[in-house]
């Protein structure tokens, strides 16, 4: 068989169910306990050899429907996805160089996770391009390599992920969640939203996981994940950008079941009973005049998958 010219993979968003942050480590990360929700929100990653290049050498091009948010992404090394190919090919025989194209409908720098997205779907991308037949438990771990939120897009559906972030345990999941995300201007530095953290919350314990949550999914119950819903961010996301206070507040007066930051934010995610109530939700975000845009979304859904 010939190799293949070109590998599209689409590749999900993610929502923090529940983000328990712990003291700093020595390593500078944060123990987490962090709940993974991928949602139906998805970047596509195309990749094509690219002769003139050395193997697992990057060339990067984006679209997508906003351009505030293509103009944000990087186009040279520091991004996610060029460097997830430099890793790979560091371990496949018949690696190439490659154009990465990005077709970006995740938010960015959002709190959704768009760049480890990209990233471990350009490690699927690469792999398959380049019939590396990589194992899936090694993927993981190069995943989690680059960066502490790449590895769960590549399982996707919901999943605990703690150390800092990277050891996934899947969730079992009944049904079907509805979301709205709201969507603000401009986007928040995760390292500055941990450091904000840090100086609220200096003595902060250990994190761990709320068995009401994990009822709550195994139920398929929406009006008790609502509930359940946190994130020990949001404090530290509020304190940079005090007007999402507001947003949330207008979601929960729309009938929310749950309002919060999604992950460091900006973006928030507001849960709904129902995929009409999703709809009905986003337009009295979008009226309230709190947010530039909303989506709607829902989960879990699985991973990366090669179309
Ligand atoms: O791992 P990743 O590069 O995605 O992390 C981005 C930044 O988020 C880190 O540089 C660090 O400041 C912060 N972080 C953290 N603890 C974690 C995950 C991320 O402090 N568990």
């Amino acid at each position: 068989m010939n190799a293949p010219t070109s590998v599209t993979v689409r590749v999900p968003a993610k929502v923090n169910l529940r983000l328990a942050v712990g003291p700093v480590r020595g390593d500078g990360y944060h123990g987490l306990v962090n709940v993974f929700h991928a949602v139906s929100l998805y970047d596509e990653v195309t990749v094509s050899p690219r002769s003139d290049l050395a193997p697992g050498q990057a060339v990067l091009s984006v679209d997508g429907e906003r351009p505030d948010h293509v103009a944000r992404v990087p186009l040279d090394d520091s991004n996610l996805a060029a460097r997830a190919a430099a890793l790979l090919a560091r371990h496949v025989p018949h690696a190439t160089g490659v154009h990465i194209h990005v077709h970006k409908a995740i938010p960015v720098a959002g709190g959704m996770a768009g760049g480890s997205a990209d990233a471990a779907a350009a490690l699927v991308a690469c792999d398959a391009l380049w019939e590396g037949d990589t194992p899936r438990e090694r993927l993981l771990e190069l995943a989690a390599e680059l960066g502490s939120d790449v590895a769960f897009p590549l399982i996707g559906c919901t999943a605990v992920g703690t150390g800092r972030g990277e050891q996934l345990s899947p969730l079992p999941v009944q049904g079907t969640f509805h979301w709205v995300f709201a969507l603000v201007d401009g986007g928040l530095s995760t390292t500055k939203v941990f450091a904000e953290y840090d100086r609220l919350r200096p003595d902060a314990p250990e994190p761990t996981l709320d068995d009401a949550l994990v009822a709550a999914l195994a139920a398929g119950d929406a009006r008790r994940l609502g509930a359940a819903l946190t994130n020990d961010l949001q404090p530290a996301a509020l304190a940079l950008r005090p007007e999402l206070g507001d947003l949330l507040e207008a979601g929960r007066a729309a009938g929310a079941l749950g309002a919060l930051v999604s992950g460091s934010g900006p973006t928030c995610a507001f849960l709904a009973e129902s995929a009409d109530h999703a709809r009905e939700l986003a337009a009295a975000l979008r009226a309230s005049g709190t947010c530039a845009d909303t989506v709607t979304a829902h989960g879990p859904v699985p991973g990366a998958t090669v179309v």
